[in-house]
């Protein structure tokens, strides 16, 4: 023994190292599920190294300021800045080609929006409710104007973390706005004093009996015991994976996630691609009207949009019946996910511009608009981008991804993993032990102040006192030359109606503005 551990002791460093790179060839050249490394062993890992970190080296080393996607460095840098109030101008002017194609112009006016003395806000520059109100037309018993035009985007406790829906709940009480709870259901991370819209798609989480079917008994119980929750959306897509149901793992399923979503623990839960509750567009309509009914809250209806015949049918129904969803939101196929296939994030349904401009020429034909509040979702938590936004028709804009990097998100885009390095897309509990819960919700609430602040000052350079007053010609699209650049209403070929505003006073004194506690 002692013999054998003097010769292991008298053995160099870099023997050590040889014998470990001979034991690698050896094992590399056995195995053969990796190609690369049994004919190449040893140096043949390089590439596997590199190819692992690529990522990282093109986002922090390579990739110039506005090439990465979804979010380009100087789109995730002005949430970032703006989420901590710190300098978020640029200078020396701007880096973008504005000649290029599909480049966007907002035509601003010759002498801006004057704030008279006692204007709202003159106090307040963040002041920027909704400019209709949720389920007014409809008469429901609880109508509701959100108090934020910009407000965050279903996200569900099981695709975020703890923490990060608390920091959002807290983050959006701040800011007056509301806070959508995805799919998941209602947990008690969304109870901390923000303004709710509760959100179920097919496997109506939290609202669903023992067999995985709708409840009404379970919904109209979980808003009398929730009295802010304001509003409920129906799922029947989302732009990153339409028509795409999902599976969550048994073993995903903590005694948490089995009480709030009311599934069984240990067995995998099915969100199946079709509703049980109806098949066929009336039978969608009655479905929103008995919700409506039994709750006493606006009603809408989510999706991302392709083929427009149902939409028809839905707009006629809705005319000659007089009844229907009280908002639509309209997602973009360049919407986010906690995980979907490649192909269908790529490729099923359409961008936000074509989406919405098809959907609402629909309902504008119908004279449907102003029953509707519509709202629009997919990277538009810019204030440009949510001034073409109102420009088409939007009367508020939610986000995800935004709300995420203000947050703290870095975009690693490993939300599928359950490894988010910042905490917020993973159930870790030792990766969510980074985030601090009241920092983070000052931050979230930050960011959306800063949008309305710089979203309001766009408005009064167009010469405008609300958002809700930008019209189609009010925004161009550059087709390679300025005589070629066309104004929206000649490019997606209708005009807005126009929606009744008062006066930013008249929204401050209305008796159904959220965000009071
Ligand atoms: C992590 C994550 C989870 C999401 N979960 C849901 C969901 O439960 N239901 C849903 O309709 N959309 C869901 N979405 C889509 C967002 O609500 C939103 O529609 C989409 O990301 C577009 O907004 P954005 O571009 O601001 O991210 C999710 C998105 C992300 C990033």
């Amino acid at each position: 023994m002692d013999t054998l551990l003097s010769f292991l002791s008298n053995i160099s460093w870099w023997m050590w190292i040889i014998i470990a790179l001979a034991l690698i060839a050896v094992r590399d050249i056995i195995q053969r599920k990796h190609t690369i490394s049994h004919n190449f062993p040893v140096v043949g890992h390089i590439r596997y190294m590199l190819e692992s970190i690529g990522p990282e080296l093109r986002q922090y080393l390579v990739a110039n300021n506005r090439e990465e996607l979804p979010f380009n460095r100087i789109e995730r840098g002005w949430v970032y800045a703006s989420s901590k109030n710190e300098n978020n101008y640029e200078g020396f002017g701007t880096d973008r080609d504005i000649y290029a194609h599909q480049h966007i112009f907002i035509n601003n006016a010759m002498l801006p929006y004057k704030l008279e003395d006692n204007h709202p806000n003159k106090k307040d520059n963040h002041f920027l409710p909704c400019a209709k109100v949720m389920g007014q037309y409809n008469n429901r018993k609880r109508p509701y104007r959100p108090a934020s035009v910009i407000n965050v985007s279903a996200m569900s406790f099981g695709s975020l973390s703890a923490k990060a829906i608390e920091s959002l709940n807290k983050g959006v009480k701040i800011a007056d706005a509301y806070h959508n709870t995805g799919e998941g259901g209602l947990s008690p991370y969304h109870k901390h004093g923000g303004d709710v819209v509760f959100h179920f798609g097919t496997g109506y989480f939290g609202v669903r009996d023992d067999d995985g079917n709708f409840s009404m008994k379970k919904l109209k119980k979980l808003v009398q015991d929730n009295p802010f929750i304001r509003a409920i959306e129906v799922k029947l897509s989302q732009g990153a994976k339409p028509g795409k149901g999902g599976v969550l793992p048994g073993s995903k399923i903590t005694k948490e996630i089995s009480e709030i979503r009311h599934v069984p623990m240990g067995k995998d839960v099915l969100s199946p691609p079709n509703h049980s509750a109806f098949n066929t567009i009336p039978e969608l309509v009655e479905f929103v009207e008995a919700i409506a009914q039994e709750t006493g809250l606006p009603v809408g209806i989510k999706a991302a949009i392709g083929k427009l015949g149902q939409w028809k049918e839905l707009a006629d129904y809705m005319k000659a019946n007089n009844k229907g969803p009280d908002f639509i939101t309209v997602d973009g196929g360049e919407g986010g996910t906690g995980a979907a296939p490649p192909s269908f994030a790529d490729h099923v349904s359409l961008p936000w511009v074509y989406a919405f401009g098809d959907l609402y020429k629909l309902f504008k034909d119908k004279g449907l608009t102003e029953r509707i509040v519509f709202i629009g979702s997919g990277k538009l938590g810019f204030p440009a981008k949510a001034a073409m936004a109102f420009a088409m028709g939007a009367d508020c804009i939610n986000v995800a991804r935004e709300a995420m990097m203000s947050i703290g998100c870095i975009q690693a885009q490993v939300c599928h993993t359950n490894r988010c390095p910042a905490g917020v897309a993973t159930q870790n509990k030792w990766l969510q032990r980074g985030i601090d819960v009241p920092l983070k919700s000052e931050r979230l609430a930050q960011y959306f102040n800063t949008f309305k602040k710089e979203f309001l000052e766009i408005t009064h350079a167009a010469g405008y006192e609300h958002p809700c007053q930008f019209k189609m010609n009010d925004v161009e699209v550059n087709v390679d030359d300025h005589n070629l650049s066309k104004e929206l209403d000649s490019t997606y070929k209708y005009h807005k109606v126009e929606v009744p505003f008062c006066g930013m006073q008249s929204l401050k004194d209305c008796p159904h503005l959220g965000g009071i506690a």
